[in-house]
């Protein structure tokens, strides 16, 4: 006989709990904790579960041979096809994630809007807004005469008997999985029973109909889709939708897929009609820079598989307070510190009674270690108030002795550089095509050196 049993699960890891608490011990975060029940096995199945049902066996494939590939839906929007890895792969399932208002339905309506007028069959199932709201917004968009099917609806077991009335569908969208429910689980909407049930429900859906699923996710404060890591586990792609409100810009970028490369982004511009796909993200990145400003450092980074040109920009400025501020923005703030530290150490940059401020512009987050040059060389520039030689560029990792170090894909960033019209490349190669090409840089006291003409 099956019992429920009371437990409380992390919204935020998915740690559970039989007592409530605070702070999760697995993972450290505060009020995170939600109620739910769980159907208890009892022994009696655990018994059973030991005398094996042979007529329960399944049919056994094998590697050997050629798996159909089936063909991807290509989208019309290429930065949305670059970050997929090609396109959308049918069957598959697609997790998009980001802060409220940073434009997932508008992509995702966008998107929709354009495959139907391509003959993909399109069906956007909303649970956050209502139909009429959905129709106000397209036509915003230049899609009210579109043939998207639309739905707005919150029950899974609805929304799935829905689908199935509908023929040859080729996509589905849902927006979002924390508004969906069943009845079937005594939990609330949105906690992490639900969230990880209906997505099951949702998933062997679509594999089982060969369907394109695309869930919009919410995500905690912390940038986390919200519910378990479970969801991103259950998923083939995770797609996060990252920038800056108060800038036009917008990050697609992959955090995992099945069928394509990780850290690919594609790169997006909000305007009064929607998300504009832009082509060349360097010259956009870089179009407010101005010259002659001290602080302010092009950084050539890589992205996925594409080389990106940024400007990372420093402030220094004196401190009122006992611990200075130190403040990052797409950038991390851990990292900062070190960079500080080992500027203070082995370039002689004391900045102890100084507030820090660094920021890459555009409303890229960059990760790459690779950064630290491009990093240090405006820390340093804002610092002594001198601007960098103009068409200058950098990449390079900074260790711990202040020694440059070199970092993969050298050559690609080195011939995006030199592409967008820049010729002052400070890096830290020793050898290959682009040797003659560049300032090799060994070690950040050399960075002094730059400045030698003023
Ligand atoms: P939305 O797609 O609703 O965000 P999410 O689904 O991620 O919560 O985006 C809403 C924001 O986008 C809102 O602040 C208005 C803005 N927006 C535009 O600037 N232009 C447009 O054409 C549309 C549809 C929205
Ligand atoms: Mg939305």
């Amino acid at each position: 006989m099956k019992k429920s049993k009371k437990q409380f699960v992390c919204s935020s890891c998915g740690f559970v709990s039989h007592k409530w608490a605070g702070q999760c011990q697995a993972c450290g975060e505060w009020d995170s904790f939600s109620e739910e029940f769980l159907e208890k096995e009892s022994k009696a199945s655990i018994v059973s579960a030991l005398n094996v049902d042979k007529t329960r066996a399944l049919e056994v494939d094998s590697l050997d041979g050629f798996a159909e590939d089936s063909a991807r839906i290509v989208t019309p929007i290429g930065e949305l096809n670059r970050v997929l890895g090609g396109g959308i792969v049918p069957g598959s399932v697609i997790l998009i994630g980001g802060d409220p208002g940073i434009g997932k339905s508008t992509i995702l309506l966008q998107l929709s809007m354009y495959l139907s007028k391509h003959n993909v069959n399109c069906f956007y199932v909303t649970g956050e807004e209502s139909a009429n709201q959905v129709k106000l917004r397209a036509s915003r968009l230049n899609g009210h005469n579109s043939n998207v099917k639309l739905l707005s609806a919150t029950n899974v077991n609805s929304i799935l008997a829905t689908i199935e009335t509908i023929n040859n569908l080729d996509l589905v969208i849902i927006d979002s999985i924390q508004t969906v429910y069943s009845e079937d689980f005594p939990s609330t909407p949105g906690t992490v029973t639900q969230i990880r049930q209906c997505t099951q429900m949702l998933l062997n859906f679509a594999k089982k109909r060969n369907i394109a699923l695309i869930v919009v996710g919410h995500v905690t404060k912390d940038g986390e889709l919200a519910g378990p890591k479970i969801l991103e586990h259950m998923v083939d792609t995770v797609l996060y939708l990252e920038g800056d409100q108060n800038n036009q810009y917008r990050i697609l970028r992959s955090v995992k897929n099945r069928f394509g490369g990780v850290n690919e982004i594609g790169v997006f511009e909000m305007t009064s009609f929607g998300l504009n796909e832009v082509t060349n993200p360097s010259e956009l990145f870089l179009m407010e820079r101005e010259n002659n400003v001290s602080g302010s450092a092009i950084f050539a980074g890589i992205e996925g598989s594409r080389p990106i040109l940024v400007e990372i920009q420093a402030l220094i400025s004196p401190s009122f307070i006992p611990t200075p501020r130190r403040s990052a923005v797409g950038w991390d703030q851990n990292r900062l510190s070190m960079i500080l530290a080992v500027l203070g150490v082995r370039y002689g940059l004391n900045l102890s009674n100084k507030d820090v401020y660094l920021s890459v512009t555009g409303g890229l987050k960059i990760n790459e270690p690779a950064s630290d040059l491009a990093v240090s060389s405006a820390l340093i520039s804002a610092a002594y108030d001198r601007p960098l030689p103009n068409n200058s560029v950098f990449f390079g990792e900074v260790g711990l002795s202040g020694e440059i170090r070199k970092v993969n894909q050298a050559d690609s960033r080195i011939k995006e550089v030199l592409k967008q019209g820049y010729n002052n490349i400070y890096c830290s190669i020793d050898s290959g095509e682009y040797l003659s090409k560049v300032n090799t840089m060994k070690h950040i006291s050399q960075i002094k050196s730059i400045f030698k003409d003023k």
